[in-house]
């Protein structure tokens, strides 16, 4: 099923989630739920805040783009990308590379902005499963955007919140203007 996509402004988006603790049969269909509702809106992830749930599960799926990526270890072995895709996860841990890149970013919650965002380049990251396996990720690229994305989206944490001062200026009128169109 379709879910609504929540806006910018509504407070759903700037809570700080809470785990899931237990894997339920609701748990489950959130996930697939999740899933249509990315593909339908032709996005590259979504985190549960997104469709009002406040818990800390997200979805993502860079498969369109093979070359989205330079490298990909899942629990240390190297990895192809369409093999953990889609990728759903719960009560993500993630870990920063040093090196930083700026690149493009939008949010299927903030319609019409995109803006670069500077981000660490690679991340490690420690995804628990809904089969309780636990997939541990290294790479880089679309996908370690994503995945920080997400997981900010997780702690209540925007992309527009992460744009260097003169970015801000520049999308704070449209980012009212998202405001009064969402009716907050
Ligand atoms: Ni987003």
């Amino acid at each position: 099923m379709v879910l609504e996509i929540v806006q910018y402004g509504h407070p759903v988006l700037r809570k700080k989630c809470r785990p899931v603790e237990e894997v339920t049969d609701k748990i489950r269909q959130l996930a697939e739920d999740m899933i249509e509702t990315m593909r339908d809106a032709h996005g590259v992830g979504l985190a549960a805040p997104q469709v009002a749930r406040d818990i800390r599960m997200a979805v993502i799926d860079v498969s369109h783009d093979p070359e989205c990526i330079s490298f990909l270890k899942v629990n240390g072995e190297d990895a192809e990308l369409a093999s953990i895709m889609p990728l759903v996860f719960i009560n993500p841990e993630i870990d920063f590379g040093k090196a930083k890149e700026s690149d493009t970013e939008g949010c299927l919650s903030i319609q019409g902005i995109n803006a670069d965002v500077r981000r660490p380049e690679s991340v490690k990251a420690k995804l628990p499963q809904l089969d309780g396996g636990v997939l541990e990720i290294e790479t880089d690229g679309l996908l370690a955007r994503a995945l920080q994305h997400e997981i900010d989206h997780l702690n209540g944490v925007l992309f527009v919140d992460r744009l260097n001062a003169a970015a801000k200026l520049s999308v704070k009128r449209k980012l009212k203007r998202l405001l009064e169109e969402n009716g907050y």
